[in-house]
């Protein structure tokens, strides 16, 4: 019998649990518990985890296959850990708008779970928004029209050749990009716009600014009213909560339901954090 607590943090998403060491060999009522927990809140939080990129990457094994990043060079040793880095003389922070992991790919990211190896003083932040309550919000009509539709998600906007030749320098000391997989970066996959999540059969809007690039049968420019009203929409405040780092805490998010958001605000500090991504399956 496990003995922890579960303390939301906000109306629409975001708990934390006290009780538990993810560093341990856990068992499986804990792992349950945990997993609960996260299709309950969306995303949960644990404070002062003493936890090695070995234990990091065992924790997140429990949870299902890892994923091993196609666009960023890995930490040495450890393939499926990505060393999320923004350095005191940086100003680009990794992952800079409301986005959902990997959703570029067939089979995107069920969550990920990042680690706070070193934070600044203040800010650095991250938020998180319910894309259940998103859906939910909408009128008949637009849910109705969303039903029918897909969209086309691709990493050209952050891996391709084009946006690498902006922003490689600025990325290029702390977050180690692949130069030479750009071409890779090309290739789109398309995702439906709302999915019905595999495991609560909840509703959730599935669109990003960070890798939707379009409606599917639709023109950028016919899309781009719809997505950016979606965009919009999907970040409401009273769908957020936010979260407070310190070191050692730890955030476990589900891609499927979530989209997060780090905020910038920290420029002439360091700010380091591991993320170990679980792999999720074809959205429906
Ligand atoms: C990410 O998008 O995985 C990074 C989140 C963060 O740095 O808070």
């Amino acid at each position: 019998m496990i003995n922890y607590d579960v303390t939301p943090i906000a109306g629409a998403c975001g708990a934390e649990i006290h009780g538990i060491d993810i560093s341990q060999d856990l068992s499986d009522e804990a792992i349950q518990a945990i997993r609960t927990a996260l299709l309950d809140h969306l995303v949960v939080f644990f404070r002062d985890q003493d936890l090695t990129p070995d234990q990091h990457v065992a924790f997140g094994r429990r949870f299902g296959e890892l994923n091993i990043d196609r666009f960023v060079v890995p930490m040495e040793g450890h393939p499926e850990v990505m060393v999320v880095l923004k350095e005191a003389d940086e100003t680009q922070n990794f992952g800079e708008v409301w986005h959902s992991d990997v959703t570029f790919q067939a089979e995107p990211a069920m969550g990920s779970i990042l680690h706070a190896v070193e934070v600044p003083p203040f800010g650095g932040d991250t938020m998180w928004a319910n894309q259940y309550l998103a859906y939910e919000a909408l009128s008949d009509g637009m849910k109705r029209m969303l039903e029918e539709l897909r969209a086309v998600h691709t990493a050209r906007g952050g891996y391709g050749k084009e946006a690498l030749d902006k922003r490689f320098d600025k990325l290029k000391r702390s977050m180690k990009i692949y130069r030479d997989r750009d071409h890779e970066a090309e290739t789109e996959v398309t995702h439906p716009i709302v999915r019905t999540h595999p495991e609560t059969g909840r509703k959730a809007l599935y669109v990003n600014a960070a890798y939707t690039e379009r409606i599917e049968d639709m023109t950028v420019a016919e899309s781009r009213p719809i997505l950016e009203y979606l965009y919009r929409h999907c970040a409401r405040p009273e769908f957020t909560c936010r979260f407070t780092w310190s070191k050692g805490a730890v955030a476990f998010w589900d891609n499927r339901s979530a989209q997060h958001y780090p905020i910038n605000d920290y420029n002439g500090f360091r700010r380091e954090m591991h993320r170990v991504t679980v792999c999720g399956d074809t959205p429906i």
